[in-house]
């Protein structure tokens, strides 16, 4: 028996898609190599319309193939699923969809299996229960060793008037230091070499602990001092609640990546105000000056939305503005896409033309930036992880600060760090050579 999982959206899902692995695994199923699953699984992502135009798509294309081979299982899983009513939209028009499951009841996916193969039942299970219990005995299939992804939280309570992932993932729960520090030693044991914490807003951890025995800052400095060659990222980062405490740590130990994403969303005070963001162009600026004074090499990425209800051209050149003045190593660039159920969905909308406009002109200045700071790598070395062989047979891997580099050597290298001599650079990509200094 054969499965296959079609991932998509953000970390947080590529992560749960090796959770629904292990579930299939379980069961007595195997990863397929070709077109011939027994079971296809959509983890599915609702953040923008396009990702769901894609998903719909990809569903679609499934009709004839399950005509041909009634067997086949599909469940449709994740963010996707879990928005109002939007469950019996799939079904209606995907008759032919097995289970449905929201991004906070995956483990049901292997009941769900046995249900429908005993007894010919389709499992629909999307109750959005807003502090469903924390499970501590999740197990996964993880696949991209030398990295691993480690939740540290789920849900978020910010609603961001644009967001949909608080309505489909509901409010944050923290989970227990101690897991999280036992899931992490262990990783390190088992050779990894880059653990990426997770959360929607991992600054604010801990904060639903009753007895506020720990925050980010508390937790960060404990998986610091697992002992072992290794790092450690995290992501993401709010900056109503990055705090210099947090900065202080990730400047105290080496272990620790000099890299931060941190979203902005606009440069714009009056848009950040709609967004609910809770910050000010002024208090993003000044933690960014924080960060370079204790860590003047640290890489900030960021997200940037244009088009967002009421963004005048005026709030655009703010936002265009604020890029140069951060000087980001790089960014997520995203036109607004009005999301059901969202206060700014309510809101009067732009016309898709100047959101294209807008958004071309930011990539443009982005693009300039990224180009202009990858120079300043060149002739220099930085210790590198090296991650993957590429199509082409050179290696990669990333910095410290996460700047992609590739680089020839031996395939065996993979999981390990080299020190790597910047040959040359273009746009956002560092070419160099593996150096003994
Ligand atoms: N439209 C466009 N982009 C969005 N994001 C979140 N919601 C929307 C939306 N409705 C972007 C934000 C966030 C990133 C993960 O996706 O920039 O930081
Ligand atoms: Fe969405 Fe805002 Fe929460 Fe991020 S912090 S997941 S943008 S509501």
């Amino acid at each position: 028996m054969l499965y296959k999982i079609n991932t998509y959206g953000c970390q947080m899902n590529v992560h749960e898609s090796e959770r629904i692995a292990k579930s299939l695994e379980n069961l007595g199923y195997s990863l397929a190599t070709e077109d011939n699953y027994d079971i296809i699984v959509f983890n599915t992502c609702c953040i923008r319309d396009t990702a769901e135009q894609k998903i719909l798509g990809h569903i679609g294309k499934l009709k004839k193939i399950k005509r041909a081979n009634p067997r086949l299982i599909i469940a449709i899983v994740g963010c996707m699923t879990a928005q109002n009513g939007k469950a019996q939209e799939l079904l209606k028009k995907y008759p032919f969809i097995d289970i449905v499951l929201g991004a906070n009841n995956l483990e049901e996916l292997e009941n769900a299996i046995i249900n429908l193969q005993n007894k010919h039942k389709k499992t629909i299970s999307v109750p959005m229960d807003e502090k469903p219990q924390i499970p501590e005995d999740i197990e996964y299939t993880r696949t991209s060793m030398p990295n691993a992804w480690v939740n540290i939280m789920y849900g978020c309570n910010n609603f961001c008037t644009y967001c949909i992932v608080p309505y489909v993932r509901g409010r944050e729960r923290s989970r227990k230091p101690e897991a999280i520090i036992k899931e992490c030693e262990q990783l390190v044991k088992d050779g990894y070499k880059e653990i990426t914490l997770l959360g929607q807003n991992v600054n604010s951890y801990g904060n639903d602990f009753a007895e506020k025995s720990i925050d980010f800052a508390g937790l960060l400095e404990k998986l610091a001092q697992i002992p072992g060659d290794h790092r450690i990222r995290f992501m993401t980062s709010h900056p109503k609640d990055l705090n210099e405490k947090v900065i202080d740590i990730i400047a105290k130990y080496d272990t620790l990546c000099k890299n931060i994403h941190l979203p902005i969303q606009s440069g714009s005070n009056s848009i950040l105000k709609a967004m609910n963001r809770h910050y000010t162009r002024e208090n993003y600026l000044e933690i960014v000056k924080k960060i370079r004074e204790k860590m003047p090499l640290c890489g900030i990425t960021t997200d940037i939305m244009v088009g967002f209800p009421g963004e005048t051209e005026g709030d655009f050149e703010d936002t265009i503005d604020i890029v140069k003045q951060a000087k980001f190593s790089g960014a997520f660039t995203y036109i607004y896409s009005p999301r059901k159920g969202t206060p700014a969905c309510e809101m009067e909308q732009i016309p898709y033309d100047i959101k294209s406009a807008r958004i071309q002109k930011l990539i443009k200045v982005q693009n300039q930036i990224t180009k202009e700071l990858s120079k300043n790598y060149e002739g220099n070395i930085y210790r590198v992880l090296v991650e993957d062989v590429k199509e082409d047979g050179n290696l990669c891997g990333r910095t410290d600060c996460g700047r992609l580099v590739t680089f020839a050597g031996d395939k065996a290298f993979v999981g390990s760090f080299k020190n790597i001599f910047i040959t040359k650079s273009q746009s956002a990509s560092l070419f160099g050579r593996i150096t003994e200094e």
